[in-house]
């Protein structure tokens, strides 16, 4: 395993993707905000099967927190991350301030208008407004083939692939599975805020959305019945909804019932004391193999 190569700034990122286009190189990138887990290893991993070299990014982005959000105290781990991201085989990492991504003047801002509504886009205001512009300026600074993202942050991943195609940006955007510890937990760096007695309660999320997933394996298309059966299991640990919702998967519209053939997904967002969690699953109706 050898270490990444770190950049500061986008001329040392620009030199790097320039000398590996003249290799004949194709790239991933695979944007993060550090703390890194299984689940980022992942992407890693597949943007090295799909690409011939892989890149990351560690910033912890400032505009895609609200006010009163957990900018301040996110975690971080950056020697734990850059050793991780060389045993999952990047070959290098961009690490700016947010006075380069954000320098004195800064005024322009990306906003994805449909798909940014509703779920977390009416409950944290101007994040993927946040998220959008970050993304844009790294899939414009790498000019990836290939950029990678997680599940866990569906709505997220929506946002980012019609960023792409609308902007022409040339990406393939690869959405990847959750992936979840043992007992269900989805892994998010935000787990770590959790005391062993809230990590325990959490279980309550991938609980419900699994009985959701059940019932509509089992043929349940009413989405009333589906989203009772979530909120008992938060109700179970005394978690606090922020929003449970049933959608179809690419538009992101409340659905009433289940359609076999139209993909849906329930999505949840909780509270476990003060740790905003969520989590989400695809509910394929009739469907004999659970994903
Ligand atoms: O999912 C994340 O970690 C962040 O939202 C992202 C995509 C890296 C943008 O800051």
């Amino acid at each position: 395993m050898s270490i990444p190569v770190v950049w500061k700034t986008p001329g040392e990122v620009r030199a790097w993707v320039r000398a590996l286009q003249r290799r004949g190189q194709t790239l991933a990138l695979v944007p993060t905000m550090g703390f890194l887990h299984e689940g980022h290893l992942s992407l890693m991993r597949e943007g090295g099967r799909r690409a011939d070299v892989v890149a990351a990014s560690i910033f912890v982005n400032p505009t895609q927190f609200g006010p009163k959000e957990d900018l301040s105290t996110y975690p971080r781990d950056l020697e734990g991350d850059l050793q991780r991201c060389g045993s999952a085989g990047v070959a290098g990492v961009y690490l700016p301030e947010p006075s380069t991504v954000y320098p004195p003047g800064y005024q322009t801002y990306v906003n994805v208008e449909e798909v940014s509504q509703g779920l977390d886009g009416d409950k944290r205001p101007g994040h993927f407004r946040g998220v959008a512009t970050v993304v844009a300026k790294l899939l414009a600074l790498f000019r990836p083939e290939v950029a990678l993202f997680g599940e866990k942050d569906f709505q997220q991943l929506q946002v980012i692939t019609r960023l792409a195609a609308d902007l022409e940006l040339g990406v393939e955007i690869v959405g990847m599975p959750t992936i979840r510890e043992p007992d269900g937990l989805a892994m998010s760096s935000r787990n770590s805020y959790l005391s062993a007695e809230e990590r325990q309660r959490a279980l309550g999320l991938s609980r419900g959305l699994f009985s959701a997933q059940r019932l509509a394996a089992g043929g349940e298309a009413d989405v009333a019945k589906l989203l009772a059966a979530i909120r008992q299991e938060l109700v179970k640990v005394q978690a606090r909804e922020d929003y449970v919702e049933i959608v179809d998967s690419s538009r992101l519209a409340s659905l009433s019932r289940l359609e076999s053939g139209a993909p849906a997904r329930a999505l949840i967002a909780a509270f476990i004391g003060k740790t905003r969690l969520i989590d989400n699953v695809a509910l394929p109706l009739g469907a004999q193999a659970l994903s």
